[in-house]
C-alpha cells in the first residue's frame, strides 16, 4: 500500500504500527525494517520514516540501538524512578544528594524575609523563564567558574536540573533525530531522550573524557556531556581536551549541552563554555549545592536565537521554575548562604571521599577527591547485578553500571557509589559492609 502523507501524518503510521504491536503482529524484540526500506515499502520519505520510528520510541513502544536498528520493546517501560527519587533502602548510596545538618539553619533566615506578605505576593504570581528582576544578576556570579562568567541576559530558569536538560535537548534535537552522549551517562538523560523521541548515540570516552573525533562519524544534532566530575565515572576533562572538543564543535557546527551540576565541587578547569562560548549551553542546578527539595535549574544559552528556542521548550514542556522556588533561590544566591553551602559541601565531599578511599583501599576505585561519588570496578567473581542484589539484602542501595550504559555494548562490571546522602557514620558502616561483601565474606551465603 502506498501512503500519501503530510509531515503530520507520520503519527497515523506510528498509530498503525502501535496497533500491530498491541495485536501481537509485531512482537517484543522484533527488529523493525531499516528506515530506508520502511520508507520505500510505505512510499514515504526517509525523513517521515525517521519521524515514525522516533514517535514509537517516544511512546515507549520501540527502542533505537545505534548500529543495530529499531526494536519493539521487550517489556513495558520501567516504572522505576531511575535515580530521581530515594530508593527506600536503609542506606541510600544510590541517589546522590546532600542536605547537611546545618543547612536548614543556614537557609531559613532568607526565607523569613520572603514570608512577609509584601515580599511573598510577587512570588505567588506566575514566574517567567527569565525570572523576576534581580534573579539573573543573583544567578550569574553563582554559576560563574574559573575563566567564565555567564552573561545574565543569557540565563533561563527551570524547575531543576533535569528540566533544564529536557528543555536544552528539546530545543536542539527534533523528534526522531540523534543526540551524542558519553557511553556511560546520567541515567535520567536516557528517560528524557526516550520521552522526547530522541535516539542516543554513545560516544567513546578515554581517560581524558569524551573523544572529540568520534563526533565526526556520529551524525548527531547535538552532544550532551559532563566535562567536570562526570557522573558516574568521576572524570574531569583536562583543558586541552576541552579546547580540542571546542574546535570540533565549531568545525561541525554542533552545539554541546554542558552539564555542570557537579562542577561547583571543584575550582578548575574552565568550563567547555569558556572554550566554545558560541556552541555551548550550560545546564546547572541548585539541587546538589543547595537542597534537592527546594531547588532551581538553569540553562545558560550561547545566543538569543538558541535562548528563544530553550525558552519556548521550557514553557511548552512545563519545565519553568515555580515562583516561590525562584524567589527563595534568588534570596539564597544574593544573600550568600549558597556560597557558604558550597564551601561546606566541598569539605563534606572530600571527607566522604577520604573515608571511601580508606575503607575500600586496595580495590580499583575511580574517584576524584572532590567528588560526591565513586566508580568501583568489582573484583571477581562478582557481577554488578548480583552485587547490587546482595547489597540490597544488607539494606544498602547502590547502582549497577547498566543503569548508566547507553546502547548495546556490554556494561562494565562496576557499580557507582553515591556518598552524599547518609550521615557519615552510617556511610562508613555501609562501606565496610560492601568491602566485606566484595571480599566474598558473604558470598557463600548469597
Ligand atoms: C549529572 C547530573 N545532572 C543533572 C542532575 C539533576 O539535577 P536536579 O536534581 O536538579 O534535577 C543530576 C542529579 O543527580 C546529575 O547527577
Amino acid at each position: 500500500m502506498c501512503w500519501r502523507v503530510t509531515v503530520e501524518d507520520y503519527r497515523l503510521i506510528a498509530d498503525a504500527l502501535a496497533g500491530d504491536i498491541a495485536a501481537g503482529r509485531l512482537r517484543p524484540g522484533d527488529r523493525l525494517p531499516p528506515q530506508r526500506a520502511f520508507a520505500r515499502s510505505r512510499g514515504i520519505a526517509s525523513s517521515t520514516a525517521a519521524r515514525v520510528y522516533g514517535e514509537l520510541v517516544r511512546r515507549g513502544l520501540a527502542t533505537g540501538e545505534v548500529g543495530r536498528g529499531t526494536f519493539v520493546r521487550s517489556a513495558a517501560p520501567p516504572t522505576q524512578p531511575a535515580l530521581a527519587e530515594p530508593a527506600g533502602a536503609l542506606v541510600d548510596l544510590e541517589l546522590n544528594f546532600s542536605v547537611l545538618p546545618e543547612q536548614p539553619a543556614l537557609l531559613a533566615p532568607a526565607l523569613e524575609r520572603l514570608l512577609r506578605p509584601e515580599a511573598l505576593a510577587p512570588a505567588l504570581s506566575p514566574a517567567t523563564v527569565a525570572g523576576p528582576p534581580g534573579a539573573r544578576d543573583a544567578a550569574a556570579p553563582v554559576l560563574a567558574r574559573a575563566g567564565w562568567v555567564p552573561d545574565p541576559e543569557r540565563i533561563l530558569f527551570a524547575g531543576n536540573g533535569r528540566q533544564a536538560i529536557a528543555a536544552a535537548i528539546a530545543a536542539l534535537v527534533p523528534v526522531g533525530e540523534r543526540l551524542g552522549v558519553e557511553t556511560l551517562t546520567y541515567p535520567v538523560v536516557k528517560g528524557i531522550a526516550a520521552r522526547l523521541g530522541v535516539s542516543l548515540v554513545p560516544l567513546p570516552v578515554d581517560s581524558a573524557g569524551l573523544v572529540p573525533e568520534a563526533l565526526r562519524e556520529a551524525r548527531v544534532r547535538a552532544v550532551y556531556l559532563q566535562p567536570t566530575l562526570h557522573n558516574p565515572l568521576g572524570l574531569t576533562m583536562p583543558p586541552d581536551r576541552r579546547a580540542a572538543l571546542a574546535a570540533v564543535l565549531d568545525e561541525l557546527d554542533l552545539y554541546a549541552i554542558e552539564d555542570a551540576v557537579y562542577a561547583f565541587l571543584r575550582d578548575e578547569p574552565a568550563p567547555l563554555a569558556a572554550h566554545a562560548p558560541a556552541r555551548t549551553l550550560v545546564v546547572e542546578s541548585l539541587s546538589k549545592r543547595g537542597s534537592p527539595g527546594l531547588t532551581l535549574g538553569f540553562v545558560v544559552t550561547p545566543d538569543r536565537a538558541v535562548g528563544d528556542r530553550v525558552a519556548a521548550a521550557l514553557r511548552s514542556g512545563g519545565w519553568a521554575a515555580g515562583g516561590f522556588a525562584l524567589a527563595a533561590a534568588t534570596r539564597w544566591m544574593a544573600d550568600g548562604p549558597i556560597a557558604d553551602l558550597v564551601r561546606a559541601k566541598r569539605r563534606d565531599a572530600a571527607e566522604r571521599q577520604r573515608i571511601a578511599g580508606k575503607i575500600l583501599d586496595g580495590y580499583p576505585l575511580r574517584a576524584d577527591p572532590h567528588a560526591y561519588h565513586c566508580w568501583w570496578e568489582l573484583p571477581e567473581p562478582w557481577r554488578a547485578e548480583t552485587f547490587v542484589a546482595a547489597a540490597a539484602r544488607h539494606g544498602i542501595a547502590v547502582t549497577p553500571a547498566a543503569a548508566f550504559a547507553v546502547g548495546p555494548a556490554h556494561a562494565p562490571n562496576a557499580v557507582r557509589l553515591a556518598l552524599a546522602a547518609p550521615p557519615v557514620s552510617v556511610l562508613a558502616r555501609a562501606l565496610e559492609t560492601l568491602a566485606a561483601l566484595a571480599r566474598e565474606e558473604y558470598a557463600g551465603a548469597e
